[in-house]
C-alpha cells in the first residue's frame, strides 16, 4: 500500500496552480454526453474519480476524446442528445465517486434501459436512499441493497416533475433529481434546507436548458435538447484548500513577509465557506486578479502567514466548506485557543468517516481533541511545533492524506501518512505541486 513520508518544512512560498474542478468535470461529461452537438471543455480533471463518469458514459455510447499535452488537456464529448444513450450492458463502476454515483443515478432514472452502478470498497458502504427515494417520487424504479450500492435503475419509467424538500443539504441529491427532471413530464423543484454548490444549475444554463433558481428554490423545465456549448473548468477550490492552510500556517523565518499564490482557482460563493471560516480566524488571505470561466467566477487568491486564532464554526458556513473540514482541523490545531466545529455530520459518510479518522490523525500527533457525533472540538497549539511526528492511516481518505501532508509544516518529526494511492481521484500530481511549493513530501509504493 502507498505512503507518504513528510518531513517537518518551514513554509510554502511561490505559485502554484491545482488542477481542474473535480465537481464540474463530472457535470461536463454528462451534461456534454446528452447535448447536441460536440462540448468542448478545457482544463477538464482527468483524475480517477472523473475518469470513471468519463468510462460510464462512453460505455453508454458517448464518443470523448482527450486531446492536448500535459498542462492543456482539452476534452471533446460527441453528445448523442437527450434521448441517444444506450444501455451499457454490465455494472458501470463509479470507482471512488460518491458524486458520481448519485448524479449517474439521476442522469439514468429517465431512460429507456437498465442500469446498474457500482464502486469501489468505500463507495459500496455510502448512503444511495438520499437519491433513490425522491427519483422513485417521480416514478423512477430504482433498487440498492439495505441502502447502499448495487444501484440497479429499471429502464422505461415515465418520470414526472416534484416539488421536493431536501431533508439534507447535499449537491448530489439536488443534483440527480434536477438530472432526472430533465426526462420529466412537468417542471421539477427541489427546496434546499441550505445552500449547497450550484455548479449543475449554471451549467444547466449555459446548455441552453431553462433553469431557475430563487433563495434555495430551483426549478428546471424539461427542455427540448441541450445545446452543446464550450467550458472552462477553474481549478478546484477544494484542492487550494490545502494550500491555503499550508500559507496561513507557514512560519519559517523569512515566510512572514513572503507572498504564496495559488492561481486560477473556481471561487464560487457555494464552496468557498473555507475562505469566510480562516478569515475569522484571523488568516490573511486576499482575492485578485478576479475573472470568469464561463459561468464560474475565478480569482487568484494570496495567502500570507498569521497567527490564527480559534472559533466557533458559524452553522450557515458548514456546508459551503464541506468537504474542506480535514484541513480546516489541521489549521484548528495551530490556531490559539479552541475551534468548534457543530452541524458537519454529513462528514461521517463522505469518502471516509471524516470526523473518526481525523480524530485518530489529530490525536496520533499529539493533538487536544475530541469528535462529537456532528464535529470536532480542537484546542490549538498556536506556538511551535503543533503536531509531534507520527504514523496516520488516512482510511484510504483522499482529503485527508493532504491535510496531513500540510501538517508537516508545523510538525517537530516526520509523519508517515498510510493508505495514499486515493489522492488521485481528486488531484493527479499532488506530491510533485506540494514540493514545488515547498513541503518536503515523497511517496513510496
Ligand atoms: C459534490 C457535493 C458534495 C461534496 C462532494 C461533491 C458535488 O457532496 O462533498 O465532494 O459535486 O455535487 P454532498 O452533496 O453529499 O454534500
Amino acid at each position: 500500500m502507498s505512503h507518504y513520508i513528510v518531513q517537518p518544512a518551514a513554509g510554502v512560498s511561490g505559485t502554484v496552480r491545482v488542477p481542474g474542478d473535480k465537481s464540474i468535470s463530472h457535470r461536463a461529461l454528462m451534461l456534454g454526453g446528452i447535448a447536441d452537438g460536440v462540448t468542448e471543455v478545457r482544463g477538464f480533471l482527468e483524475s480517477e474519480d472523473c475518469l470513471a463518469t468519463m468510462k460510464a458514459m462512453r460505455a453508454l455510447g458517448v464518443s470523448i476524446d482527450q486531446t492536448g499535452a500535459a498542462g492543456a488537456r482539452e476534452v471533446r464529448i460527441q453528445g448523442v442528445g437527450l434521448h441517444g444513450l444506450k444501455g451499457a450492458g454490465h455494472a458501470l463502476d463509479m470507482g471512488n465517486s460518491g458524486t458520481a454515483m448519485r448524479l449517474m443515478t439521476g442522469l439514468l432514472a429517465g431512460q429507456q434501459f437498465d442500469s446498474e452502478l457500482i464502486g469501489d470498497a468505500s463507495l459500496m458502504k455510502r448512503p444511495m436512499e438520499r437519491a433513490a427515494v425522491p427519483l422513485r417520487k417521480m416514478g423512477a424504479r430504482i433498487r440498492t441493497l439495505e441502502g447502499k450500492p448495487p444501484v440497479q435503475i429499471a429502464g422505461g419509467a415515465s418520470l414526472s416533475g416534484i416539488r421536493y424538500d431536501l431533508p439534507v443539504a447535499s449537491a448530489q441529491v439536488k443534483s440527480a433529481v434536477l438530472l432526472a427532471g430533465l426526462y420529466a413530464r412537468g417542471a421539477t423543484t427541489v427546496i434546499e434546507p441550505a445552500v449547497t454548490r450550484d455548479h449543475t444549475e449554471r451549467m444547466l444554463l449555459g446548455f441552453g436548458c431553462a433553469v431557475e433558481a430563487v433563495k434555495g428554490v430551483v426549478t428546471v423545465e424539461p427542455p427540448a435538447r441541450l445545446n452543446a456549448c464550450s467550458l472552462d473548468v477553474p481549478g478546484d477550490f477544494s484542492s487550494s484548500a490545502f494550500f491555503l492552510v499550508a500559507g496561513a500556517i507557514s512560519t519559517g523565518s523569512g515566510f512572514a513577509g513572503s507572498s504564496f499564490v495559488i492561481r486560477g482557482v473556481g471561487i464560487n460563493p457555494t464552496r468557498t465557506g473555507l475562505l469566510d471560516i480562516l478569515a475569522l480566524m484571523g488568516a490573511d488571505l486576499r482575492l485578485i486578479n478576479h475573472r470568469s470561466a464561463g459561468a464560474e467566477p475565478v480569482a487568484d487568491i494570496e495567502v500570507h502567514p498569521a497567527k490564527l486564532r480559534g472559533i466557533t464554526v458559524p452553522g450557515h458556513l458548514v456546508p459551503l466548506a464541506i468537504d474542506e473540514f480535514p484541513a480546516l482541523f489541521v489549521a484548528a490545531a495551530c490556531a490559539e485557543g479552541e475551534t468548534l466545529v457543530t452541524g458537519a455530520e454529513e462528514l461521517r459518510v463522505k469518502e471516509s468517516d471524516r470526523i473518526a479518522v481525523m480524530e485518530r490523525g489529530l490525536k496520533a500527533l499529539g493533538v487536544d481533541c475530541e469528535a462529537t457525533p456532528d464535529g470536532m472540538r480542537i484546542r490549538g497549539k498556536p506556538a511551535g511545533a503543533a503536531f509531534s511526528g507520527g504514523r496516520i492511516d488516512s482510511d484510504g481518505d483522499h482529503r485527508i492524506a493532504m491535510s496531513f501532508t500540510v501538517a508537516s509544516l508545523r510538525a517537530a518529526a516526520a509523519i508517515q501518512i498510510d493508505d495514499v494511492a486515493n489522492v488521485a481521484t481528486s488531484f493527479p500530481g499532488f506530491v510533485a505541486t506540494a514540493r514545488g511549493a515547498g513541503l518536503n513530501v515523497a511517496e513510496h509504493t
